[in-house]
């Protein structure tokens, strides 16, 4: 009989029942991949407060608690400080290891960052209390581990290494990620170190017969314990899972049930008891479980339902099954499209899609590549003529083409990459080397720009990472800028009274009153909020009579259905109004192709400008694109400043 066959013997519920053989371990992912599948990353650490010491009471193999796209959203549109958390869970947490995820030399950002803040980095972060730092690299390409690797070992800390697993074909196989291509990662992983080897399943591809052959294949192959890093989204986890249970794997992902299912992860509870009185039994206490989830339905959640996207009554999307795409990909492109009037064109992105993806060297579709391929793949479906393909490419497409991401698994289309690099500022020729050793060091740079805004090490690698909103959070956090409303956390008695409105609004007892003749005149500062309640729909109007916006009715209150997805750039703060002057100028017009943040005028007033020149570089669902001019001129006047939030068609400078 196989080493590996589950035994069951007949078992009660009781903790104290005596330990399976070879329980499988578990790893909860509720306090970051949970929520950032779920509630686009929104949750606050006040709220992990209360579950905190309970869930450390689990017997859990670790808890992810940051990383990911957590240390972005939290300084950008949560106003705390990503380090803090760590610090304060860790003073509720104090038996259970911490887990993050690391993206390699892209660390928690979006492109590689140098040596010099890569070390700094994993160092600062490892001596705030972080154990094991699970490591991926969107191309798979492991030169991208080294120096975050060799600092992991000596901050004598755990190294888990990923396979992204991606696939070409609807099930494991094709021309390029096979069974061979994943043992082969597997045995570069283990020469490396590795801790442990984590299949990271990032979309819910992995069909269950395919997670035990690859499970079974890579624990004959190599020796570190193989963890499954699977999402719900396709429906297939819970089985993948169970697979993979069979063929042996020792770590699986789960949340806890409030934060699982839909494009988030298998939930724990099921799980228990599916093992229990068997050689892999968990050994979990169900009644602990069901005690956390108690605190978690009622004081928590209430504050993060509105942001669970219920467009549809399936919790599975079977566009992953039909495409391949990543949820949260999907829903990035699908807000991309909305935000520029085009949603009809999803068919012809779905077409586009593979294409791209082919060209760009068929590479994997994670963060950051699901984001490169996808916003990509949006421009030439919007922009495109007949006769000229990529007219629009992001600055992050000729990075990858230089090779600054790394190997991609096949050659990146030739006329493409000539395109691309036309005119690219570190040359026309690609690299073939590790990318960051191009990189010049970074930190002196940055602590230079920043200044005394920056007050320890951890400051400056925010900054580092974020030049522009990390800025705008320092200053929020020393004092120096008042935040806005949008970034305030909201209360549970605040979702009471909403919830008391709508429910009198539902059985039709709020009345419509006419504006009467005392009404005051409205100002040019109001603003008007579209509000959609169960499928009904309120055009509300606010007009701000003191210097900030009333607290509510706010735009992220739980009465409006916001669109949550994972890594979508939720708008922080209310699009600029163009000011008066650019539209009082005469000259060529740079409008803004789509919403976006202003990353920075290449150009001042008086600057003369030729045609093909970039004027301004606008960051679109986290994508820099550089708007370059039409034609020859003089820059005339420039309407908006780094950091500003631009509507579509906003006139950023005239010409
Ligand atoms: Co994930």
């Amino acid at each position: 009989m196989n080493d590996n066959a589950v035994k069951a013997t007949p078992m009660n519920y009781n903790a104290d029942r005596p330990p399976a053989s070879n329980p499988v371990k578990i790893m909860d992912l509720s306090l970051r991949d949970g929520h950032q599948s779920l509630f686009a990353t929104r949750g606050r650490t006040e709220d992990m407060i209360p579950v905190a010491e309970m869930m450390d009471e689990v017997g859990f193999w670790a808890l992810e608690t940051w990383g990911g796209a957590t240390f972005d959203t939290m300084h950008r549109f949560l106003n705390e400080d990503p380090w803090e958390r760590l610090r304060v869970l860790k003073r509720y947490i104090k038996k259970t290891p911490f887990s993050m995820l690391l993206r390699a030399q892209n660390l928690v950002g979006y492109r590689n960052y140098a040596d010099d803040v890569a070390t700094a980095f994993v160092e600062r972060t490892a001596d705030n209390g972080m154990d094991i730092f699970r490591t991926f690299d969107s191309l798979n390409d492991y030169r991208n581990f080294e120096t975050v690797v060799r600092q992991i070992k000596k901050s004598g800390k755990h190294f888990q290494g990923c396979i992204c697993y991606t696939m070409t074909e609807p099930r494991l196989g094709g021309d390029v990620y096979t069974l061979d291509y994943y043992i082969a990662k597997a045995k570069e992983l283990e020469a490396m170190g590795a801790d442990s080897i984590c299949i990271k399943d990032m979309a819910g591809l992995i069909a269950p017969y395919d997670a035990y052959t690859l499970v079974k294949a890579l624990k004959e192959a190599v020796k570190p314990p193989i963890h499954l890093h699977s999402h719900f989204t396709s429906g297939m986890a819970p089985m993948s899972q169970l697979k993979a249970v069979e063929a042996g794997v020792d770590i699986l992902d789960t949340c806890l049930t409030p934060y699982a299912y839909r494009t988030s992860h298998p939930a724990i509870e099921p799980l228990v008891m599916t093992l229990l009185g068997t050689n892999r039994d968990t050994g979990f206490d169900i009644h602990k479980l069901a005690a956390i989830n108690e605190v978690l339905e009622k004081q928590v959640l209430p504050k993060y339902k509105h942001l669970l996207d219920d467009s549809k009554v399936s919790i599975i999307d079977i566009n992953v099954l039909l495409h391949q795409t990543p949820g949260g990909m999907l829903s990035n492109l699908v807000n991309q499209l909305r935000e520029m009037d085009a949603l009809d064109r999803l068919g012809d992105v779905f077409k586009e899609l593979p294409r791209v993806r082919k060209e760009l060297g068929q590479i994997p579709l994670v963060t950051p590549t699901s984001q490169i391929v996808g916003v990509q793949t949006v421009n030439n479906v919007l922009h495109d003529t007949p006769d000229e393909r990529y007219k629009m490419i992001t600055a992050q497409v000729k990075d990858l083409c230089y090779g600054l991401y790394g190997k991609t698994a096949v050659p990146i289309d030739a006329e493409l990459q000539k395109k691309a690099l036309k005119g690219y500022p570190r040359g026309e020729t690609p690299i073939t080397c590790r990318p960051a050793e191009v990189l010049e060091p970074e930190l002196e740079k940055a602590k230079k720009e920043v200044g005394s805004l920056a007050a320890n090490a951890e400051d400056l690698l925010t900054y580092a990472q974020f030049p522009v909103t990390g800025r705008k959070f320092l200053e929020w956090k020393y004092g120096i800028a008042e935040p806005p409303e949008s970034v305030k956390p909201t209360t549970l008695d605040f979702v009471k009274k909403q919830e008391a409105l709508v429910k009198k609004a539902k059985a039709g007892e709020l009345v419509e009153r006419k504006a009467t003749e005392d009404a005051p005149p409205k100002s040019e500062r109001l603003r008007a909020f579209n509000v959609f309640v169960d499928g009904e729909y309120f055009n509300v109007e606010v007009d701000p009579t003191g210097g900030a916006l009333p607290s509510a009715p706010q735009p992220t209150a739980p009465t409006v259905r916001a669109q949550a997805a994972p890594v979508a750039p939720a708008p922080a703060a209310p699009a600029v109004a163009a000011p008066a002057v650019a539209d009082a100028v005469e000259g060529n017009r740079l409008l803004a192709p789509m919403p976006g943040m202003i990353i920075a005028y290449k150009k001042k007033v008086g600057d003369p400008v030729t045609k093909g020149e970039a004027l301004v570089i606008l960051e679109a669902m986290k994508m820099e694109n550089a708007l370059t001019a039409a034609s020859d001129g003089v820059v005339k006047s420039i309407a908006f400043k780094q950091g500003d939030t631009v509507p579509k068609g906003a006139t950023l400078c005239v010409y």
